[in-house]
């Protein structure tokens, strides 16, 4: 078992400062200093799952404003492999990124992936979907795949349960199983030095659990925290709570990620809520159905009556998309031609970094609140 770390250790791999406070609410803004980039938060980690953030090019993630990005083990464990990533120097070389890059420890991939899954004191058994083998990642090979991927910032291997399950007894069980494999994953980081190790809040929608978890992750003072478990289709009203019982209680000199959001309401209000970091599939996943993010919501280019619109997706928006296509064009291609998910793709993460940017300068100039009326009536207009 790890020994517990000192409290207020400072990090050497990660250096948090807070900027600015909104006063009313949470929000703040802070600069994260890691290995490889500082980052300016709250921001949005782009998801690149198998060394790619689908449908974009990293130079073009980087345009966008990226500092930060989120790599998946289970993925890159598989293909091209630990040994072959050691090898290579890591991930940054790999898929030439030179900024930030954060991995998720694959127990969620799989999990949520694959129904084969099962979850043992050892670690996550499953059935590889590549040659139909049994493999099992334990916290240490998970650490020491991220170890040889190179990340600024792994994740600890979590016991995650699915939020809509019901049962305490298993999201007990596995809140603390999730500070044994903590345990684990920090005994095996063989580069504390050069990779932050965030430890991950579970205990799903139950305060008791969450105040277990919080007590326990936090006297193992961590770089920074995650809060686990959301997000899966729970009500917001359900979901806010819990995230506010962590901030509230996580330490305020460190980063605050709340795994799994991303679709912008949750945003502003994560961030209200004194939420640093998000990632998120949806940006690229809902390009690749043809939907486009604006402050309104998205809109569907699919939809015949962008046939004839010679506007661009958002005419504030500074994207290459949006300089040199117009809505009619993109309903023309998408469903037809990868291309459309390319430009889509492209405008979707340039809106997700404006947002935050958004959010940032609201804070720092004082004007959060008032940023945040406006969005939801923006938002929510003519959808009541
Ligand atoms: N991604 C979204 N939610 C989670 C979670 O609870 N754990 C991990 N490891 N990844 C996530
Ligand atoms: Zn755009």
């Amino acid at each position: 078992m790890a020994s517990l770390a000192v409290k207020g250790t400072p990090s050497p791999a990660l250096s948090f400062k807070v900027v600015a406070e909104c006063g009313r609410s949470l929000a703040r803004t802070s600069l994260m200093t890691l290995p490889h980039h500082t980052i300016e938060l709250p921001a949005f980690m782009p998801v690149g799952t198998q060394g790619t953030m689908k449908g974009l090019l990293p130079q073009q993630v980087k345009d966008a404003g990226a500092g930060l990005i989120l790599g998946n083990t289970y993925h890159l464990g598989t293909r091209p492999g630990k040994d072959n990533m050691a090898r290579l120097g890591g991930l940054h070389k790999f898929m030439d990124w030179d900024r930030a890059l954060l991995t998720d420890s694959g127990g969620f991939q799989m999990v949520s992936l694959l129904d084969l899954a099962e979850i043992t004191e050892e670690g996550v058994k499953f059935r590889s979907p590549y040659d139909g083998s049994e493999c099992l990642l334990t916290p240490e090979e998970s650490i020491a795949i991220q170890n040889a991927i190179g990340a600024d910032i792994m994740m600890q291997l979590d016991d995650v349960v699915n939020v809509v399950e019901t049962d305490y007894k298993r999201f007990e069980l596995a809140m603390h199983r999730t500070t044994r494999w903590l345990d684990r994953c920090l005994a095996a980081n063989k580069n504390p030095a050069t990779q932050n190790l965030f430890p991950i809040i579970q205990g799903g929608l139950f305060p008791d659990l969450r105040q277990t978890s919080l007590e326990q992750l936090t006297a193992r003072d961590a770089p920074g925290y995650a809060i686990g478990g959301l997000s899966g289709g729970e009500d917001k009203d359900r979901f806010w709570p819990v995230v506010l019982q962590c901030t509230k209680q996580l330490p305020r000199q460190k980063p605050r990620y709340c795994m799994g959001v991303g679709v912008a309401p949750d945003l502003v209000v994560c961030c209200a809520l004194g939420v640093d970091m998000f990632d998120c599939v949806y940006p690229t996943r809902t390009a690749r159905f043809g939907c486009a993010l604006v402050d309104q919501g998205q809109i569907n280019l699919k939809h015949k009556k962008f046939n004839g619109d010679f506007r661009p997706i958002d005419e504030a928006c500074e994207c290459s998309t949006c300089h040199h296509y117009t809505r009619a064009y993109l309903h023309t291609l998408v469903t037809k031609e990868p291309v459309a998910c390319h430009l889509v793709s492209v405008h979707n993460i340039a809106y997700q970094m404006k947002l935050m940017r958004r959010i940032r300068e609201s804070i720092k100039a004082g004007g959060f609140e008032a940023f945040v009326q406006d969005f939801m009536a923006e938002y929510y207009q003519g959808k009541e």
